[in-house]
């Protein structure tokens, strides 16, 4: 039995802010910020958003009701939670009308938590055929403002129905997985920002590409050329170019060349958005879908997963017949045409503004943001979901 990724949609609030513009104000070259770091925009986020709301504005995308009822199990995955305990997927389950005899549950290893999620959602679909799961990621990517990590921030949500035959894209057998204990990126529970050493982050990152790829090779017997193309988790896209670029000698110069352009491709959404951190290498799915023109139902897609900390897991996905309109690509990119841009001192005010993290009431600016889900403020220390009838 095929599973996999039967519905996908995206998500990202109205507000972005201009790289060069942000390049130019921390006097830094417009280059690094385009070129080296590889971005052009940068999603904002406001106070009324955070990763439940904006997994609900992705996730009532694809929820209908034909769908509803079949769901019988959400998986979250998040690194922005709001709660210690209370998981982010009973707000969504309850958000979205889902049904109350279902699982509900979050889950957390930074950006690869959603590949967790998904690989879950799959086991319990072999289990149990007729069962739909709704997978989300949704983060706030957030180190501060004059920071060297500020140019890699940004934000959104990515959710998928994971069933049997999957109208885009099934899931094959085996994965490829590597771990260990390390101090790349973190945020210790008293932070609303992450801690990083950027330039180790980046080279773990290589590293478990090369362990992960290298360990799926050698299970499945299979090479690159295998593979019409191979996309990353992109914490900023220079990033997947680089891993990208660290493995093209184990294929010849043509299948090089051809990757290089699928990368283009997936890279050209998250250029405008940043790192969404769990939903980021599913943004570069959908970039590739939505963009390629090179693509066939049958070609087989690798995936490469990171997650600080670390986990990395490499899995291969195969297209399926009419993945194309499956994908319903208008819907995604109207996401990122519908925005505004913030001059840098909009964006530093839209940035110090989120609700802060002690016991106090709190309203929003809830008249800025039309989106359907938003979040009005927090009143006796719980927060205040709205869900507007558009
Ligand atoms: P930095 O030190 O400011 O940048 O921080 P740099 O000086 O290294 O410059 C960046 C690149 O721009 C370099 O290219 C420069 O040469 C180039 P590279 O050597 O890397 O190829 N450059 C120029 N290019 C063209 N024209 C110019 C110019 N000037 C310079 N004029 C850094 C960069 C990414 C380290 C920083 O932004 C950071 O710390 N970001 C956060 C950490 C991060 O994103 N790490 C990625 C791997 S970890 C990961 O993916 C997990 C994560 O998503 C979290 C999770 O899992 O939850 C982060």
């Amino acid at each position: 039995m095929k599973v996999g990724i039967d519905r996908i949609r995206f998500y990202t609030p109205r507000w972005y802010v201009d790289m060069a513009k942000l390049a130019k104000a921390r006097h830094e070259e417009p280059g690094k910020y385009l070129i080296g770091i590889g971005q052009s925009k940068q999603a904002v986020i406001p106070n009324t958003q955070d990763a439940v709301t904006m997994a609900a504005n992705a996730a009532d995308q694809i929820i209908n009701d034909n769908n509803r009822d079949q769901i019988d199990l959400v998986l979250f995955g998040t690194e922005s939670g709001i709660d210690n305990s209370k998981s982010a997927a009973i707000y969504l389950q309850h958000l979205l009308q889902l049904r109350a005899d279902i699982q509900s549950v979050e889950l957390k290893q930074a950006c690869y938590a959603m590949t967790a999620g998904i690989q879950l959602a799959k086991d319990h679909v072999l289990a149990h055929p007729a069962s739909k799961v709704l997978v989300v990621g949704s983060d706030i990517a957030r180190y501060g403002l004059h920071t060297a990590g500020e140019p890699t921030q940004g934000g959104g949500a990515v959710a998928m129905i994971i069933s049997a035959d999957p109208k885009i894209l099934a899931i094959e057998e085996p994965s490829a997985h590597y771990t260990a204990d390390i101090m790349d990126f973190w945020r210790p529970l008293y932070a609303t920002e992450a801690v990083v050493d950027g330039k180790y982050s980046s080279q773990e990152y290589i590293d478990f590409f090369d362990r992960t790829l290298t360990e799926y090779q050698t299970k499945t017997k299979s090479s690159l050329a295998d593979l019409q193309a191979v996309i990353f988790h992109l914490p900023y896209t220079k990033m997947g170019l680089k891993a990208l670029k660290s493995v093209l000698n184990r294929t010849d110069e043509r299948h090089a060349n051809q990757l290089l352009r699928e990368f283009e491709y997936s890279r050209i959404f998250s250029r405008e958005v940043g790192n969404l951190y769990t939903g980021s290498l599913y943004l570069s799915l959908l970039s590739l879908l939505v963009n390629s023109e090179n693509l066939k139902s049958g070609q087989k897609i690798g995936l490469f997963s990171y997650g600080s900390g670390a986990e990395g897991e490499f899995y291969v996905a195969t297209l399926q017949t009419n993945f194309q309109t499956a994908i319903e690509s208008g819907s995604i990119k109207k996401v990122l045409e519908d925005r505004e841009e913030l001059s840098i001192s909009e964006y530093e005010t839209m940035f110090n503004s989120q609700m802060p993290l002690t016991n106090d009431n709190f309203v929003t600016n809830d008249k800025l943001d039309s989106a359907k889900f938003y979040l009005a403020g927090q009143k006796d220390q719980q927060r205040l979901y709205r869900r507007r009838e558009v």
